[in-house]
């Protein structure tokens, strides 16, 4: 992979995307994005890196998708694009939508479409108040649902994310328990877990809000852009027993952690645990926006003219989302058992970097949904914010893009259908990055 080359061409695009566009999240290295397939995208100079990030778990399968998407879009295109999926039938998004319930636990039979994670949030939102006629919502600091202000009253990842937008409707945040970071001061990942749904049961349940109240609590089966948190299993299993217990609705964010990411259709399935609602976007649209809000058949129907959205079943964006959930159907255990090596390769190295780098205090992760967390030293733990932005532009010099999640965490996503070279290469590049910024060569910090 030869070095990378940024000239005042890129720089002009940043200029102008600085001077128009509205607010930015883009904070880190000139990549300007032209074009990509499989495991590599290219810049508008022509550089070619190889993809850790499937631009935002989005591309599980290979960047720009694959030929048989792509066609898809293009003959949905070239018959009707917009059906008015509202106010006219149409049987893509119906077929969509039977395969979709086909990849659900048992039970599950609506669905209903929308064009991001926010929206199949939102959605889930108003499902649960209008089925359980509660108004309270439950959500857990340190979560990301999106950025609309029914999902962003449970967003709780960065506080420039909610500051001056507020108030939020009727939302009430819980602890997340976090194996590294445990709130409540213990390293014993079964007893962080306890005390989390004792904080629940105690703090909001019995002096803040009651449970007769809350219509649903969201979780995200893997807190993502919250650092990549994998929580301990027995906590999902008593929050689940708590939600029924009490007649609250668990909702599953899969937006990120769901469509085989982690080796599964659904991240929750790991726990063992079913929710009665699930929430995808991201990668489910096959490269376009795409929301899906999958509930319990169980939990009854919404009244005509209730809830709509002018573009949900899309069908150039169905198009792409049946072709691609039908090569999911179809190759299920391959993909399933491609996650688990590639999965096992990853966490591999990352240990191994765990183990020679003082600057990566914890790696962790399921299936392909991976992340390293960078701090200053492995026994006081503060997060190692400049290097982490260090790590990121040194792969990017190099060849490699990747994302960061949370305080000081990189994520490692690349395509599940990565070669293994590429994948190899990646790695490195990645501990090669890690190793200079670690102190062990010249960093661009310094
Ligand atoms: C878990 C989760 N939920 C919801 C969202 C919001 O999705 P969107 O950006 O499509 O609105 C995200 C986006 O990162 C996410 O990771």
């Amino acid at each position: 992979m030869t070095k990378i080359r940024i000239t005042k061409k890129t720089m002009d695009i940043i200029k102008r995307d600085r001077n128009v566009m509205f607010t930015t999240t883009r904070e880190h290295y000139p990549f300007v994005a032209k074009s990509g397939r499989g495991d590599f995208a290219y810049d508008a100079e022509g550089n070619k890196f190889i993809d850790f990030s499937s631009f935002i778990s989005i591309y599980n399968f290979g960047v720009n998708g694959n030929a048989a998407i792509r066609n898809a879009i293009k003959k949905q295109v070239d018959e009707l694009m917009h059906s008015a999926f509202t106010d006219y039938y149409a049987e893509l998004p119906v077929e969509f939508a039977e395969n979709l319930v086909k990849m659900m636990p048992k039970g599950f039979g609506r669905v209903f479409l929308s064009n991001s994670g926010t929206e199949a949030n939102e959605d889930a939102i108003k499902l649960s108040r209008l089925f359980t006629r509660k108004s309270y919502i439950m959500g857990f600091f340190n979560a990301f649902h999106g950025r609309s202000i029914g999902a962003l009253g449970l967003t709780s990842t960065k506080i420039a994310q909610r500051e001056r937008f507020g108030p939020f409707p009727n939302v009430v945040h819980a602890v997340y328990p976090n194996p590294y970071r445990c709130e409540f001061g213990t390293d014993n990942a079964e007893d962080c877990a306890n005390a989390s749904i004792d904080y629940i049961e105690r703090n909001i349940f019995q002096r803040t809000y009651s449970a007769k109240e809350i219509a649903a609590i969201f979780i995200e089966p893997v807190q993502g852009e919250g650092g990549y948190i994998v929580p301990p299993v027995k906590f999902m299993r008593e929050l689940r027993k708590l939600a029924t217990d009490n007649g609250i609705l668990l909702v599953s964010d899969e937006v990120q952690s769901g469509y085989m990411r982690t080796g599964k259709f659904l991240a929750m399935e790991h726990f063992g645990v079913t929710a009665d609602i699930y929430t995808m976007a991201k990668a489910i649209g096959g490269g376009l926006p795409l929301g899906a809000t999958i509930a319990k058949k169980e939990l009854g129907d919404t009244p005509p003219g209730s809830h709509a959205g002018t573009f949900g079943g899309n069908l150039a964006v169905i198009a792409a989302a049946n072709t691609s959930l039908k090569y999911v159907m179809k190759n299920r255990r391959k993909i399933e058992s491609t996650v688990k090596k590639n999965g096992r390769k990853i966490m591999k190295r990352l240990e191994q970097m765990k183990d020679s780098y003082e600057i990566v205090g914890d790696v962790r992760g399921i299936g392909m949904m991976t992340a390293l967390e960078l701090v200053k030293d492995k026994e006081n733990k503060v997060p190692a914010v400049k290097e982490r932005e260090a790590v990121l532009e040194e792969c990017f010099y190099n060849g490699l893009i990747a994302l960061p999640a949370g305080e000081s965490t990189i994520r490692i996503i690349p395509p599940i259908t990565i070669g293994e070279n590429n994948l190899d290469r990646g790695l490195n590049i990645l501990e090669d990055a890690i190793k200079k910024v670690n102190g062990q060569g010249k960093s661009r910090v310094d």
